[in-house]
């Protein structure tokens, strides 16, 4: 039987972060959640947009309905993914963050600097990430308005 929808997390890095995304599949594994890995899978250098839009197109697609990305410092891969208007991904550096992404900005894609950010951290950052609600409230105007860029 297929893999429920809401428990389907996609993962996606460049070279900059394959040993994090390793260890967060890993993790998301381990709680019970079916991981889509998109790569990439190894040592060679490619290019973060590539993966970035993979992993956008699952989300749009209904593949995943939440997805974790990690480039060397997170920002290339985030700027990438944020470049699609169902995408709503934040770079978070610690749990407040995280926390703060959910709440706020209803964040759909959690990104991380895998040369930046401590394994340890970055696991507190996914478990508060995916365990945080949106507040909804006068966020949802907001949020609304980050899909219709005038
Ligand atoms: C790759 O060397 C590096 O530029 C990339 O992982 C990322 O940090 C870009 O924003």
């Amino acid at each position: 039987m297929p893999a429920e929808p809401s428990r389907t997390i996609a993962i996606a890095c460049d070279h900059g972060g394959i040993d994090l995304k390793a260890t967060l599949a890993a993790e998301l594994e381990g709680d019970g959640y079916d991981v889509l890995d998109l790569g990439t899978n190894g040592s060679d250098s490619v290019d973060y947009p590539d993966f970035a839009y993979a992993l956008a197109s699952a989300i749009k697609d209904g593949k995943a309905t939440r997805g974790v990305l990690v480039c060397g410092s997170g920002i290339g891969i985030s700027i990438a993914a944020n470049r699609h208007a169902e995408i709503r991904a934040a770079l978070v550096h610690d749990a407040l963050g995280a926390r703060m992404c959910r709440e706020h900005n209803d964040a759909n894609v959690i990104a991380f600097g895998g040369r930046m950010i401590g394994v340890e951290t970055a696991r507190d950052c996914l478990n508060t990430f995916l365990n945080t609600e949106f507040e909804g409230g006068r966020h949802e105007r907001r949020v609304d308005k980050l899909s219709n860029p005038k």
